[in-house]
């Protein structure tokens, strides 16, 4: 039975490989994250042009952290600056931005920036992007523990849906098909809770270089599986 669900209204993506890519050609590995973030803005806008209506991206996990800090501190300075030249353009675009894990951790500046780009863009009603960013799934159920028990939400009280509610993605739909970029097999951390029933799809492509061709053949191999959610 082919689905119906088509196309998919969420969709995920670990952008993995950007180190692999610049190693590749000799170069250090943040030229890899920089061709990486230049990739972001053509990848929305094909997603967008297939009619999805949410796409998250994995740009920085909690685990992150433990990388020499100069590959840290280049991280979050390119994410400084994705901000800075995209956020008016998506704005544009009617493009409502979200963010997903922690802003505790990051400078006052950075911190203020990406609230800034989700306030400016709240309102949006094309392309929700969200954009994973200090973001762990362990973290976020942790979190979201917290939160409930910090608002005296009686145990009793405690279900799938309220419990939902409290994660980062709280009005987010789950993502129906998880891509992954560069190779490796396993999810590092990335929406363990939201992800409990998407597709799942691993390529060897390194993030930089994922285009067209391969959104459209992630988007057949999708539409070709049978979900079931544990039905027959
Ligand atoms: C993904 O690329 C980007 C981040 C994790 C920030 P990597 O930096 O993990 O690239 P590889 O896996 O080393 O090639
Ligand atoms: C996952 O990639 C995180 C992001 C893409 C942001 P990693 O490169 O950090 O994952 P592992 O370490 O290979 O599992
Ligand atoms: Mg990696």
């Amino acid at each position: 039975m082919i689905q119906t669900n088509y196309p998919p209204q969420h969709v995920a993506i670990i952008m993995d490989g950007n180190g692999r890519w610049a190693n590749n050609r000799g170069l250090p590995r943040l030229v890899g994250h920089e061709a990486g973030g230049k990739n972001i803005r053509p990848v929305v806008k094909i997603f967008a042009d297939y009619g999805v209506k949410y796409l998250t991206l994995y740009a920085f996990s909690t685990e992150n952290w433990t990388r020499p800090r100069a590959e840290v501190a280049g991280l979050l300075s390119l994410l400084g600056k994705k901000i800075d030249q995209e956020t008016q353009t998506f704005h544009q675009e009617n493009i409502r931005l979200v963010h997903l894990g922690r802003l505790d951790k990051l400078s006052n500046r950075l911190r203020e920036k990406m609230k800034a780009a989700v306030e400016l863009t709240k309102n949006n009603t094309g392309l929700t992007l969200c954009l994973a960013f200090d973001y762990g799934g362990r973290d976020e159920i942790v979190q979201a523990a917290r939160r409930m028990a910090g608002a005296g939400i009686p145990g009793d009280n405690i279900d799938e849906s309220v419990f939902a509610r409290y994660l980062y993605t709280t009005d987010i739909p789950n993502p129906d098909l998880v891509i992954r970029t560069g190779g490796e097999t396993r999810l590092s951390n990335f929406l363990l809770w939201q992800a409990a029933y998407s597709e799942l799809y691993f390529i060897p492509v390194l993030w930089p270089d994922f285009g067209h061709k391969d959104v459209e053949e992630a988007l057949s191999e999708y539409r070709r599986r049978q979900r079931r959610f544990g039905k027959i």
